[in-house]
């Protein structure tokens, strides 16, 4: 029945409109404080599990009335706005669930009239009693507006304003925002669908459309075989999504080794003085040529520094960016770098002979120290002075992907205020409800952390220089934390 079904929806998909994370609605479900079935919940029961709901602040209900205000701004219209044949087919599918949903109706209303009329011809005292029970359930039903109608009405908005798209065989779920790729959007949710050059050329990035309907919105010059074309594969990197639910088979990087090696020459954009002792690389790669990487991992930079006998200088970074932004990259370089290998690039940087503009190639990625997508339990994150890189792209994916129950971060830094980027880590605190984060001396750290009773249900990612890092690994271990459940990074 479509009017009942409307009232249910995806945990993602209450997520997106009412402006909670997904997480807590799953807690909430744990805690038995929110009925779910089939992994959905009833508009009803949101509301009832957050009686202090405001639609007023939710960020959906803000997009929206946003989209209303601005909805001639070009740049809005650009960005945020489906295009003119997304918003008719999306509206067009609306107006057929509300023909079907009429006729329903009008078929109620017959019989509840039939049933009038036979119960208005019955025998009283029975028939009227009825009669006064139908009576006054209709005028409750009419008089008073449904619980959840404003819910149900933001999502039929949101329902033409952006896609919902389902993953298979993982089942994992994104949004597409206006015109949007299908391979952007993914990316952004913390995806890591197979692809290569982001440009319509390697194919790389196909994808089979099992339901729904999907839109060219770039160029490309990739030819699919007849086989393809009959199973109707399209590009991600070149196709949006113009049905409000679309459902794709995608190939997908479950592992570090699912991601092929790559060598790319990327532009300096960027240098950025963090602290005394770290600098911030913004490196740019070309438009068809991206990294593609999974979060957490190092790569190798190298350039031509006219060092000695003027061969390149090489070193190795962890990419302090999100793999959300494969165009973007960005590296935090410490002038104590530890790793031999990288000492001399770190050398160069802060003599000021890597400049804004230079060719650096980047090669890579390596390293398997990456997010468990799939794991629900809470996420630690330590990072001991630049060991911040990696857990800075970690965490960036980790709110992307908004699987985990609860994200704290511990900074470590032997030099009072040595956490180089203070505002970010309280902007992410004060932003999300689960995030929790300390800075603190290097000392302090084993205290705090044997404190902590809820590290061993946790999975926890420790990242920084060898020596700090391995006494707190190791210590960690000797406290009880199960082997697997302790990832480290460490140089
Ligand atoms: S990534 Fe190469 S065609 Fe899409």
């Amino acid at each position: 029945m479509l009017g009942v079904m409307s009232q249910w929806l995806t945990l993602s998909r209450a997520a997106h409109l009412l402006g909670i994370s997904r997480v807590a609605l799953q807690k909430r479900i744990r805690d038995g404080e929110l009925p779910s079935f089939d992994g959905m919940v009833t508009v009803d029961d949101v509301q009832r599990a957050w009686p202090q709901l405001d639609l007023d602040e939710s960020g959906s209900f803000e997009k929206t009335r946003a989209i209303r205000e601005d909805a001639f701004a070009r740049r809005l219209r650009e960005r945020v706005l489906p295009t003119q044949e997304a918003l008719a087919q999306r509206l067009f599918a609306q107006g057929q669930e509300l023909a079907e949903l009429q006729r329903t109706l009008t078929r109620y209303h017959t019989l509840l009239e039939a049933l009038r009329a036979r119960l208005d011809a019955a025998p009283p005292p029975v028939a009227a009693d009825l009669a006064q029970l139908l009576d006054e359930g209709l005028a409750r039903a009419l008089s008073a507006p449904a619980p959840g109608e404003d819910v149900v009405a933001l999502d039929a908005m949101l329902r033409v304003m952006s896609a919902h798209v389902t993953v298979k065989p993982s089942g994992r779920e994104f949004f597409v925002e206006g015109s949007e790729t299908l391979l952007k959007a993914a990316l952004r949710a913390g995806l890591s669908p197979n692809y290569g050059c982001g440009n319509g050329v390697c194919g790389l990035c196909k994808a089979r459309v099992v339901a729904g309907e999907t839109r060219s919105v770039a160029p490309s010059d990739y030819r699919f075989s007849e086989a393809e074309k009959a199973q109707d594969h399209v590009l991600m990197c070149a196709c949006t999504a113009l049905s409000s639910d679309l459902v794709l088979e995608v190939l997908e990087a479950g592992a570090p080794e699912d991601i092929p090696e790559q060598r790319i020459v990327a532009k300096l954009r960027r240098i950025d003085t963090l602290s005394a002792d770290v600098m911030r690389l913004h490196l740019q790669t070309p438009r068809s040529n991206r990294l593609r990487f999974l979060a957490g991992q190092r790569v190798t930079l190298g350039i031509r520094a006219g060092v000695g006998d003027g061969s390149d200088v090489h070193g190795e970074f962890s990419v302090a960016s999100c793999p959300c932004d494969d165009r973007n990259l960005i590296f935090h370089v410490s002038r104590h770098d530890r790793r031999a290998a990288s000492a001399d690039f770190s050398a160069c940087l802060f003599d000021g002979r890597i400049r804004i503009a230079d060719d650096v190639s980047v090669w890579g990625p390596w390293g398997s120290f990456v997010l468990e997508n799939t794991s629900p339990r809470p996420l630690v994150f330590i990072a001991v002075e630049d060991g911040f890189a990696p857990i800075n792209s970690l965490i960036e994916h980790a709110i992307a992907v908004d699987a985990a129950e609860s994200i704290t971060l511990y900074w470590a830094s032997a030099q009072p205020g040595g956490q180089y980027l203070p505002n970010q880590c309280r902007a992410w605190a004060e932003a999300l409800d689960e995030f929790s984060y300390r800075a603190l001396g290097v000392d302090e750290l084993p205290a705090v952390l044997a404190a902590n009773t809820a590290l061993a249900q946790s999975d926890v990612y420790l990242a920084g220089a060898a020596p700090s890092i391995d006494a707190i690994a190791t210590a960690l271990l000797a406290a009880g934390m199960p082997p697997a459940r302790l990832h480290v990074e460490a140089w």
